[in-house]
């Protein structure tokens, strides 16, 4: 069942091996049903090129990671990348290709033991390499919590400043993917960033993956990356071939607008610039749209300043509402940020279940929830 939903995730007949496989299950007994199922909920619109970082190619969100730990083997000697699967290419294809150009001392499989992952990337990282490990999915990382928040969190502080695991890198694919229902569709930031000691970091596109993601890998902090899965293929952008960083806990100012400020991260992205294009069309509204990138720690001041300019937010997640990270940005805003409100933040989020699996279009906060949250902002 796990292999069998796992194709279906991959896009099903795109890998050579899935075709037979995928005829198997009635869930995606066609790619073209998958492909209507992800263009329902939002759609993708690239970046601008970027010119500053020299010569780019045409890369989805996968092979963007992909390039970005190629230029970490190439330039860092002592890099290594592990996980289940990652040997052969990782069962996103993020790892394609690395073992056979740097060789299977730097890149290797792990057993299925995710605490064992995470504990001996933090003995690597303590020993002086760059640890990046790969949990197959976020879903799947709960069994290493222990040593993520435990231990690669605290090892610094534990030892008075004598070690640290800064140099350790979690990357996990991450949030909805059109059928990927309770263990294969979860968004598990919140519990992570109840965390001093780790940064949280969610990327919402190929180009600004890879400059997040070598971020990570550079800083002295033990660092979860979140890789939006619903997005690995269906993202296309030109991505610079060298290597290029985009700094932690910034705030990126994606659309500027005058009446109410939209922030959220990764897909949900590209969910609020549709909601912002509707808003202004339909109701003549000015939204803000806010990547906030890096989710620990996050960038107040940029989502304060907006806010004061429009006096309306609306934090947008597809992780359930209660204890959502959209909680944590609403009372922070309210308690920071000196501002008459025009109406009270509104939180559109997940709702407070297990992720469901047909149910899943009904349950992710769409446009036209988030479009409504908006309606009820103005007309407060
Ligand atoms: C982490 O990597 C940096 C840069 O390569 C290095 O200077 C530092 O010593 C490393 N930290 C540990 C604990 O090995």
């Amino acid at each position: 069942m796990a292999a069998l939903m796992l194709i279906c995730l991959l896009g099903g007949a795109h890998s050579s091996y899935g075709a037979s496989l995928l005829k198997l299950s009635p869930d995606c007994e066609s790619d073209s049903k998958t492909q209507r199922r992800h263009a329902a909920h939002f759609t993708f619109q690239p970046d601008p090129v970027p010119t500053q970082y020299g010569p780019t190619q045409k890369m989805n969100l996968f092979q963007s990671i992909t390039s970005a730990l190629d230029n970490t083997l190439a330039n860092d000697p002592t890099a290594v990348i592990f996980g289940e699967d990652v040997a052969f290419g990782g069962v996103f294809r993020c790892t394609v290709g690395l073992r056979d150009k740097y060789g299977k001392d730097r890149v290797f499989n792990t057993p299925l033991c995710e605490q064992g992952i995470v504990g001996f990337g933090i003995g690597v990282a303590c020993a002086g390499a760059t640890a990046i490990a790969e949990i197959q999915f976020a879903d799947y990382i709960y069994p290493a919590f222990d040593q993520i928040v435990n231990e690669a969190a605290k090892y610094r502080y534990r030892s008075g400043n004598l070690f640290d695991c800064g140099n350790l890198t979690i990357r996990a694919p991450w949030g909805c993917v059109g059928h990927g229902s309770l263990y294969h569709s979860q968004s598990p930031e919140a519990f992570f960033v109840h965390c001093p000691g780790v940064k949280v970091v969610i990327p919402r596109s190929p180009v600004q993956a890879k400059g997040l993601l070598l971020s990570c890998i550079a800083d002295n902090n033990p660092c979860i990356f979140f890789e939006p899965k619903i997005m690995y293929r269906a993202a296309v952008e030109q991505v610079p071939l060298e290597p290029y960083i985009i700094p932690l806990s910034q705030a990126e100012i994606l659309q500027e607008g005058s009446d109410v400020t939209l922030v959220a991260w990764g897909t949900q992205i590209h969910v609020m610039k549709e909601v912002a294009d509707m808003a202004q069309e339909k109701l003549g509204v000015s939204c803000e749209v806010i990547d906030l990138q890096t989710i620990l720690p996050w960038d107040v001041e940029t989502v304060c300043k907006s806010v004061v300019k429009t006096g309306r937010l609306l934090i947008s997640h597809e992780a359930p509402i209660t204890g959502g990270f959209a909680g944590e940005i609403s009372s922070t805003v309210q308690e920071e940020c000196f501002l008459n409100l025009e109406a009270p933040i509104s939180r559109v989020c997940g709702y407070d279940t297990p992720f469901p699996h047909i149910f899943e279009p009904f349950y992710i906060p769409d446009k036209w929830k988030c479009f409504d949250a908006i309606k009820r902002m103005i007309n407060f």
